[in-house]
């Protein structure tokens, strides 16, 4: 990544998350990636936990046995190509807030990006506040990303329709506990927004990313 710019220097490589996603089936998929690029600078890695010191502090769509791991350790990086791990869903919205649809956004902004879990960001006035887990406020008795999330919708099969006033009940939850100023929509979801869009009642601006799938690699380099 060209971190001036915020674009990618060479295409995108993707393996699939293993199943399951425990410290060392994940540290071989790392290899794999690492091995795909002829790379030897610091390294920068979203994941989708709470992250302090490159510490994984929670474990909610990967093994538990994650919960208390130095993710760099893991995966075995050295002192002489550091890595910094930060959470999946902050990566996103750093990228957005400094080159996509967030630039120059005051006040408090949320970033919501909806996949497999939901995971939230909070910029106030342009810093960020990490490791905020609004995915995991309880709604109908269970967490809001097992009511809400993509992989909610395609496990039950709901319409767009049917899944935005579930994600439209859980919009105007946040918003009514955070007074938020703006919400940035990123994951699986953003690139669809046209079909749910006119479900969606919120009174404050509500607006798909600009980076879709590439935020989380991009605001991982720029971190
Ligand atoms: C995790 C978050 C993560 C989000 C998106 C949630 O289940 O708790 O840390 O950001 O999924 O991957």
């Amino acid at each position: 990544v060209d971190v001036a710019t915020g674009e990618l220097l060479s295409e995108r490589f993707r393996l699939s998350t293993p199943l399951p996603a425990t410290p060392d089936a994940v540290a071989e998929t790392f290899k794999g990636i690492m091995a795909h690029f002829d790379y030897e600078g610091p390294i920068g890695c979203g994941f989708p936990a709470v992250i302090k010191g490159n510490c994984a502090l929670t474990a909610s769509n990967i093994d538990k046995s994650w919960i208390g791991k130095n993710v760099g350790a893991c995966f075995g990086t050295t002192q002489e190509q550091p890595i910094f791990v930060l959470n999946d869903a902050d990566a996103a919205a750093i990228a957005e807030m400094e080159y996509g649809i967030g630039k120059g956004k005051a006040g408090l902004v949320m970033m919501i990006t909806v996949g497999t879990g939901i995971g939230s960001c909070l910029f106030l006035d342009g810093k960020m506040i990490p490791n905020t887990e609004f995915g995991h406020l309880i709604m109908h008795g269970k967490i809001a990303e097992k009511y809400c999330a993509n992989s909610t919708r395609k496990n039950e099969d709901l319409s767009w329709e049917e899944w935005a006033k579930r994600f439209n009940e859980y919009l105007q939850h946040v918003y009514h506990l955070l007074s938020l100023d703006a919400v940035i929509l990123s994951g699986g979801v953003s690139k669809k927004f046209h079909k749910y869009e006119k479900f969606l009642e919120l009174p404050i601006p509500i607006e798909p990313a600009a980076l879709l799938n590439n935020a989380g690699i991009v605001g991982a380099a720029a971190y």
